[in-house]
């Protein structure tokens, strides 16, 4: 599995199959992205919850790529109303895709666009068979991320304000059992600025990994 990080909550999997991922698009307005989101090649697009800097540019990328859209049954139903393929899933619920399984997990967060509801936010385990991972989306810390199985990578918010800030993503760092654990949704904007080698050194066993932009990881 090859992981690129292209900023805030954007993650880009390449299975070993050869399956194309991406979850949360927000390029377009993603000041630390160093991408557009013509460059996106993907079979799939997973999303956490509605909010604007996570939908992103989902319609034009799954319009471009013929992509199938995997989010919230409310999520999914509204992105599908511009015509493009979903999979609905609730939270809780897990569906074995071509490239592997992907589960919704809970998450304390809000999920609104435009000033309309869509349903819960939502976490992310995605598993292809021989690797895992668990991006938390937007969440506040909460004791139920224990439940989550053990995981190759676990994807953190640490930007504080929205969301868990870097105490408490330390915290969860307690709860999950995973191989490195990834700072995300930091520093893209003034009210989430944080240092992220502060979560770095913090975390066990030198686990935290920091994933520079457009870096490929490898697992
Ligand atoms: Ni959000
Ligand atoms: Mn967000």
């Amino acid at each position: 599995m090859k992981i690129q990080f292209h900023g805030h909550a954007c993650v880009q999997i390449t299975t070993n199959s050869g399956h194309n991922i991406i979850i949360d698009p927000f390029i377009t307005g993603n000041p630390l992205t160093a991408i557009s989101w013509e460059d996106i090649k993907t079979d799939y697009i997973i999303l956490s919850h509605a909010h604007e800097d996570h939908v992103g540019d989902t319609v034009a990328i799954a319009k471009a790529n013929d992509a199938t859209v995997i989010a919230m049954v409310e999520l999914a139903e509204f992105i599908g109303e511009e015509g493009i393929k979903i999979h609905s899933l609730g939270i809780g619920g897990s569906y074995r895709f071509p490239f592997g399984t992907v589960k919704l997990t809970q998450a304390w967060h809000s999920s609104s666009y435009q000033g309309k509801n869509y349903g819960l936010a939502s976490g992310i385990i995605l598993d292809d068979g021989h690797h895992s991972i668990y991006h938390a989306g937007d969440t506040a810390l909460f004791s139920d991320m224990s439940l989550v199985p053990a995981i190759d990578i676990a994807f953190l918010p640490i930007g504080d304000n929205y969301t868990m800030g870097i105490a408490d993503a330390l915290k969860a760092c307690q709860l999950i059992e995973a191989h490195y654990y990834v700072p995300i949704h930091f520093n893209t904007f003034p009210l989430i600025k944080q240092n992220p080698k502060t979560f770095i050194e913090n975390v066990p066993a030198k686990r935290g990994l920091l994933l520079n932009l457009g870096d490929i990881f490898t697992l």
